[in-house]
């Protein structure tokens, strides 16, 4: 990874991740607009400006928040959302509602009313329940709602299993068959209220080899040659999902996304050519892929327990309710000390979190310059699933995140006070 680092102290876009940390507090999520923005560039590049009626949908699950859409937004992107909060998020951000698609296993009534309330572009439907529901709704309203049907496109991927969605026995997606998929197409294309567009996958996140979007594409395809012959029917939209991986550490590869895209993209194009068929639009969802590197993570060095033979434990001022990944998938991670980022290793530490878990490790031998109290830790590759699974636990406070840009830093989220964490909360009157 190159570094920037000026009088022994890391900057992050310009800027001096110690006077971050001094300035905002630890722990402090810090994101650089300037690599988002060439992960976006790279997506143009590779993809919508090389092919014809092609689309990205950022995941925001990935990094939700008012100013990181408004990122997406001017740069022309779609916007994928997973629950009302997902999309209050973008309304409140005032991202273009025709632009929005909500997926999703179980989207509650209130989910799909506000969605159809509000006009999204596209619900994806993951359920056997929704095209009535939707279809009833939509009538009810008086509109038209786009819809594409999740599939389980039945492919092992190679990622960790708690990350891969689309194998056969899976909550997430339709299963391609005469009695589950086939009469719920019928259905979405006979329905009052549906214009049915297609079909979308998303295979597993992380992902360094193509094998699993590739064979997922044929999938795809062959279900859309079926659909021409059984309903004569022609669809309109393919949606890919997400799933690109990036780096973590040393041993992770970040393939460029025509690695993926391209080959995916010529299995579109060729199977048009040879049927004769209209050429669908193309969606895709990256969420970590553009979010995840372009984030790090200060923490203060707190406590530091040596056990003599076994390890030394250093102890930062969060842990497992900023990043949940070490302990969720056995995740790794690399970092380095802010504030003396150009000296040498010097020891091997563990760097613990401060929860009430002993999975709350943040990363195992890691070599480091000599750890002191006071040393300012910081984490990479956290942009992605770190603040949007941050949690409460042991009533720690969410960090605050901060946007740098050339220098210059933005406060857009505020660290959660105390008070906000119990501000829900009520005694009731036979306990006062
Ligand atoms: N589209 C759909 C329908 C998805 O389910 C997902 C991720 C994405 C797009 C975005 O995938 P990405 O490009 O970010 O890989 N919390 C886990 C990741 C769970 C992802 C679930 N779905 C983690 O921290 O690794």
């Amino acid at each position: 990874m190159e570094l920037t680092v000026k009088n022994g102290h890391l900057f992050w876009d310009g800027c001096d991740t110690v006077d971050l940390a001094k300035t905002y507090g630890t722990p402090l999520y810090v994101f650089s607009q300037s690599i988002i923005e060439e992960r976006c560039q790279e997506l143009r590049r590779d993809f919508v400006d090389k092919y014809e009626n092609v689309r990205v949908a950022y995941a925001s699950k990935a990094f939700s928040t008012m100013a990181m859409l408004k990122i997406i937004e001017k740069q022309g992107f779609s916007l994928e959302v997973l629950s009302d909060g997902e999309l209050h998020t973008a309304l409140q951000a005032g991202f273009p509602v025709e632009k929005i698609e909500i997926n999703g296993n179980n989207k509650s009534m209130v989910e799909l009313e506000m969605a159809i309330d509000h006009g999204v572009g596209r619900i994806i439907v993951d359920s056997l329940q929704e095209v009535d529901l939707i279809s009833a709704m939509a009538q009810e309203k008086n509109k038209t709602v786009n819809i594409l049907f999740r599939i389980t496109p039945e492919v092992n991927v190679a990622t960790h299993s708690f990350i891969s969605t689309g194998q056969k026995d899976s909550k997430f997606g339709i299963p391609i068959n005469d009695d589950i998929l086939f009469p719920q197409v019928q259905k979405a294309i006979e329905a009052a209220g549906i214009n049915f567009l297609g079909f979308h996958f998303h295979v597993g996140s992380q992902l360094s080899d193509n094998s699993a979007h590739l064979g997922a594409v044929d999938i795809a395809l062959d279900l859309v040659k079926m659909v021409k012959e059984r309903f004569d029917y022609e669809i309109s939209e393919l949606n890919f999902g997400g799933g690109f991986g990036v780096r973590y550490t040393d041993e992770d590869i970040r393939q460029p996304f025509a690695y993926f895209l391209a080959p995916m993209m010529d299995k579109v194009l060729a199977f048009c050519e040879k049927e004769n068929y209209p050429q669908p639009a193309v969606v895709i969802e990256p969420g970590r892929s553009i979010v995840a590197e372009a984030g790090i993570t200060l923490h203060t060095i707190g406590a530091i327990k040596e056990l003599p033979g076994i390890r030394k434990y250093v102890s930062i001022d969060g842990g497992m309710t900023d990043n949940i990944r070490p302990g969720l998938y056995d995740a790794n991670y690399t970092g380095v000390l802010a504030n003396k980022a150009d000296q040498a290793a010097a020891e091997t530490v563990t760097v613990s979190g401060k929860a009430c878990e002993s999975t709350d490790i943040l990363v195992k031998d890691l070599e480091l310059p000599n750890v002191e109290t006071g040393d300012i830790f910081a984490t990479f590759s956290t942009g992605a699933y770190g603040y949007s699974m941050a949690s409460n636990y042991n009533k720690l406070a969410i960090p605050a995140v901060v946007l740098v840009k050339d220098g210059q830093a933005d406060l857009i989220v505020k660290r959660q006070s105390l008070d906000q964490m119990i501000q829900n909360e009520v005694i009731p009157e036979s306990l006062k």
